[in-house]
Order: C-alpha cells, then sequence, then structure tokens
C-alpha cells in the first residue's frame, strides 16, 4: 500500500483517540494528537497569563514556543520548549482554555505549519478537528468520527471520575459548549470535509469502528 496521510475529525468524546490510536497500530503509522497541539498552547498562556482574547500576548508567546511530540511504546508524550507537560493538559480548566484558544487565527497559523511539517513524511494518522477540511485537503482518506452528546459525555466521565470532581451533568454540559465553540467559530470550525467519510460510534464498541476503517482503507488502497 502507498503510503497514506488518513485523518480523523470529530467532536469531543466521539472516540477518536481511542480509535485512531488503534489504527495507526494496525499499519504501524505515526499517530498525532493535534488537540495536544492546541492544550500545550493553553498550557503556555495560562502560564503567562495570557488572555484567549489576546491575539498581540498569543501571536508574541507562540514565537517562543517549540513543541515537538515524542513517541514511546506506551504512548506519545508531548514536549513544550523540551519540557514533557503530557500529564497537565487533560485539566478540566485546560480543556476550556484550549477552546478558547483554538478560535483564534494566530493560534491556529501558528500551528497549521507545525502539522503540515508533521504530515509531509506520511504514514500517519491525525486526530482533531480540521485534519480534512483546512490542514490535509489533500488527504488520502478521510474519515469523520461522531456519537451522540450523552453517549460522549459518558465515555469523558468515565474516563476522567477518578481524576475529575465533574458530575456526568457538569461533563456533558462543557462538551455542549465546547460543541457550540467549535463548530460555531469563524474559523475552521468543526464540520466533515465533503468527501469525508461519517461514522457513527454511538453503542458501537472501538474495535469495531477500528475494523470498519480499516476496511475502508483497504477498500480503496489494497491490503496493508
Ligand atoms: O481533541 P481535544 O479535546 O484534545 O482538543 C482540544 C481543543 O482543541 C478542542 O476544544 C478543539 C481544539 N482543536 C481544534 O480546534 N483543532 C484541532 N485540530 C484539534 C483540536
Amino acid at each position: 500500500m502507498k503510503p497514506l496521510v488518513i485523518t480523523i475529525d470529530g467532536p469531543a468524546g466521539a472516540g477518536k483517540t481511542t480509535v485512531s490510536r488503534m489504527v495507526a497500530d494496525r499499519l504501524n503509522y505515526r499517530y498525532i494528537d493535534t488537540g495536544a497541539l492546541y492544550r500545550a498552547i493553553a498550557y503556555q498562556a495560562k502560564s503567562d497569563q495570557i488572555q484567549p482574547e489576546d491575539d498581540e500576548g498569543l501571536e508574541k508567546m507562540c514565537r517562543r514556543i517549540k513543541l515537538a511530540f515524542q513517541s514511546f511504546s506506551h504512548g506519545q508524550r508531548i514536549l513544550l520548549n523540551e519540557t514533557d507537560i503530557t500529564d497537565f493538559i487533560r485539566t478540566p480548566e485546560i480543556t476550556m482554555l484550549a477552546s478558547a484558544v483554538s478560535a483564534r487565527s494566530v493560534v491556529r497559523a501558528f500551528l497549521l505549519e507545525i502539522q503540515r511539517d508533521m504530515g509531509r513524511e506520511k504514514e500517519a494518522v491525525f486526530e482533531g478537528r480540521d485534519m480534512g477540511t483546512v490542514v490535509f485537503p489533500e488527504a488520502d482518506i478521510k474519515f469523520f468520527l461522531t456519537a451522540s452528546a450523552k453517549e460522549r459525555a459518558r465515555r469523558r466521565y468515565n474516563e476522567f471520575k477518578d481524576q475529575s470532581k465533574q458530575s456526568l451533568d457538569e461533563v456533558e454540559q462543557d462538551i455542549r459548549h465546547r460543541d457550540r465553540n467549535d463548530s460555531q467559530r469563524d474559523i475552521a470550525p468543526l464540520k466533515p470535509a465533503t468527501d469525508a467519510i461519517l461514522v457513527d460510534s454511538s453503542g458501537v464498541a472501538a474495535e469495531e469502528v477500528v475494523q470498519q476503517i480499516l476496511a475502508e482503507i483497504e477498500h480503496r488502497f489494497g491490503n496493508a
């Protein structure tokens, strides 16, 4: 099979991370979690006390930072100016802040080039919101993964209930709030690319979704 750029977009909690990782593993491809890049920006903005509306402050901040991924057998780490911040970017506060900074064009322009650079070698699964629409409009194959808001909230809640004090209702409210932010912003709003394959994961096990995706890839490009 020729080397591919595969994109998997969709709303928070649709199962993108689990599925994208599994697809990348099966194909022996790199897995790239672009949400972690937005979270890293949010993390630095918080440390520097820069408000998400302060475009000038964000732009200056972006010029000072270097972002990189490091892959290990136990998962992927994100480095911000060489410091591993992976364990600090999943808090509810950074999650909401990441959604806010992701609506700023200075931030999206900064991350666009970083992401495209990562795609040059191909053989990668890119997970995000605008991979198929903006970052890789020429991707070899695009998927848009979705699920009902209730199911997505339930998954997030179960995943983080030991680390977070949020109730299931609060998680669902956050998800709906983020859906609105992410899909109503002017730049790169969350929406399926016209040529994306829609996959609804409500009530479907991750393995089954992965099989569906691999079957589509095989159908188009032959055996891995
Ligand atoms: O996938 P995630 O929850 O880690 O993403 C964090 C935030 O970053 C989310 O609110 C949307 C934003 N994001 C984006 O705008 N574009 C991407 N390609 C990835 C994430």
